[in-house]
């Protein structure tokens, strides 16, 4: 099934993953509407602040490939309970494609699925 093929790639690119302080990897694929997947993992650095999340790691490998319209995001942690985008990364997917459908699961396969325009209503700011 397609969700499960962008939640692998997710689960594969979350082995790549540079995360020595938090020690928590973090895999996330963005699929377009024509089917092209781009993924990313977390970067993280020593002033913690610089830290780039998986999510807008992989906006940023599509938008230089020339994509600007997405479709889904997954994303894959080893947590609990799945993780939910942080605000700064929904701000960011909300720049290309403000109702996004996100799925999120663990590695032991407990999955939640959102829509980016419920966790961030409201995305422009009407100032530009
Ligand atoms: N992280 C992500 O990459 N995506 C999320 O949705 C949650 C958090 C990363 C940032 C940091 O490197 C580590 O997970 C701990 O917060």
């Amino acid at each position: 099934m397609e969700i499960d093929k962008l939640i692998r790639i997710a689960s594969d690119v979350r082995e790549k993953a540079y995360a020595p302080y938090s020690k928590f990897q973090v895999g996330a694929a963005l699929r377009t509407p024509s089917g092209q997947i781009y993924a990313g993992a977390n970067i993280e650095n020593i002033s913690l602040g610089l830290t780039i999340c998986a999510e807008r790691v992989c906006v940023g490998s599509a938008v230089a490939a020339g994509e600007k319209d997405f479709e889904m995001i997954a994303i894959v942690a080893d947590s609990e309970i799945p993780v939910v985008p942080c605000g700064a990364c929904r701000q960011v997917l909300a720049e290309f494609s403000p109702s996004l459908k996100i799925v999120s699961t663990t590695l032991s396969g407990v999955a939640a699925e959102f829509r980016l325009d419920e966790l961030l209503p409201k995305p422009k700011q009407g100032i530009l």
